[in-house]
């Protein structure tokens, strides 16, 4: 194998398009910087003569939604919007209904379409408002953060949430394009961008050991962004773009979720207690929970034998230099009790029958669905963590 020894150099200024193959539901995903410019083309081009809704948050609108309308407009394409609130808490059935009527309200017909433009809250929320309104119509994702260009907007998954839960309410709708414009996360807080980061990393660490490789000298690059399309070396669309790759092969080998779709959730049982335990909060952002969910999943991993101490140290230093959680006392707040946590692992979708499902490694880049694990492993393991074992 000759293969060069920075991978993204081998990209040219065009962009990339990673076909999701779901036979009939299959659909492109478009990466490159300054890509929304030809949103309107493109959709014109999808769909001749359709009205599209776009649905997007305050805050994404006051950075990119003119952008968005001029570019359908350039091209032709009528467009109205539904401006929610910034947060998690926009996904619920109120505001659900509030961007139904307004989709329905100016006139979206079968054949039309629905513009998610925003972070996972407006796409969840907004392709959920897709696959209900008049039975379900189409949608296309502007993913405006790393987490939704690498993660929530492939894969078809939508939904609310619910007073039990988290996305308790929701269908599986695909959308029919994804354009993952690299230059509109340069609004992104640093925060929110390194959150998403742990998404990606997650894909080396689940199935691509040369990726996670390419991260730990990557990364700075990846954080950096730019340079502006035409120029060869770009390190955040590279980033994306294997990111999105392994996630469309995983989506379609198991669209559902009945078995490999699994191997996504690596770090996120773990994560998921701890983003509960902090209240869906501030405190921990969803990537921040992943980044301690990872690590953890590493740590309990070498201590099961499945993996040498180092390997588990090598992927904490990697998540550490970026700046993500990897120790529990990295968290801020009141200390976790360990009781809530365990409720929390033994709440968790992922519990068959009582005995626990986690994804576990064998290796950086060789994960595994560990069915069986005893909860009593899990809490004495937590317990050492919490103690700052
Ligand atoms: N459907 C799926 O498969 C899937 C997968 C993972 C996560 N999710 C869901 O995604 C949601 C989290 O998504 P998220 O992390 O993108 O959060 P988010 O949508 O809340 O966005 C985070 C914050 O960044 C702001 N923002 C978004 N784009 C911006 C930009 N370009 N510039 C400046 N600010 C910007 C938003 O207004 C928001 O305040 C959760 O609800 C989660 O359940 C869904
Ligand atoms: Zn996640």
């Amino acid at each position: 194998m000759n293969a060069p020894s920075n991978p993204a150099t081998a990209l040219t200024g065009e962009p990339i398009e990673v076909n999701v193959g779901l036979g009939e539901r299959a659909y492109d995903i478009v990466i490159g910087r300054d890509l929304l410019a030809d949103l309107g083309a493109r959709i014109a081009a999808l769909r001749p003569g359709c009205k599209v809704a776009i649905v997007t948050d305050e805050t994404v609108a006051k950075h990119h939604l003119a952008a968005t309308e001029a570019a359908l407009k350039a091209a032709g394409v009528e467009a109205s919007r539904v401006v929610v609130a910034p947060g998690e808490a926009s996904k619920s059935i109120g505001v659900l209904e509030r961007v139904c009527d307004a989709v329905i309200g100016a006139r979206i017909e079968r054949g039309d379409l629905i513009v998610a433009l925003g972070g996972g809250v407006v796409g969840d929320l907004a392709g959920f408002a897709a696959s209900v309104v008049r039975r379900g119509i189409d949608f296309v994702q502007v993913p405006t953060t790393l987490l939704a260009q690498v993660d929530s907007s492939v894969g078809g998954k939508t939904g609310v949430n619910t007073a039990h839960g988290k996305n308790l309410i929701g269908a599986f709708h695909q959308p029919i394009l994804v354009i993952a414009d690299t230059a509109l996360l340069d609004t992104l807080p640093e925060r929110e961008f390194r959150a998403g980061y742990a998404e990606v990393v997650k894909y080396g660490l689940l199935g691509d050991a040369e990726f996670f490789d390419w991260l730990e000298t990557n990364w700075r690059d990846v954080f950096k962004g730019g340079p502006a399309r035409g120029n060869a070396a770009a390190p955040r669309e590279y980033a994306v773009r294997k990111s999105v790759e392994a996630k469309a092969e995983i989506v379609r080998r198991d669209e559902r979720e009945t078995g490999d779709r699994m191997l996504l959730n690596l770090g996120h049982t773990f994560g998921h207690a701890f983003e509960a335990a902090a209240g869906f909060s501030d405190r921990l952002l969803h990537g921040e929970a992943i980044g301690l969910g990872m690590a953890l999943a590493f740590e309990f991993s070498a201590r099961r034998g499945l993996i040498p101490e180092a390997q588990a140290d090598r992927v904490i230093r990697h998540l550490a230099a970026v700046g993500l959680p990897t120790r529990i006392q990295d968290v801020p707040g009141e200390p976790f009790s360990l009781d809530t946590l365990m409720n929390l692992i033994a709440q968790d979708k992922k519990v068959k029958r009582g005995a626990l499902t986690f994804i576990l490694v064998r290796g950086i880049g060789a994960s595994f669905i560990a069915r069986d694990v005893e909860a009593s492993d899990v809490r004495a393991f937590l317990s050492d963590k919490l103690a700052g074992a």
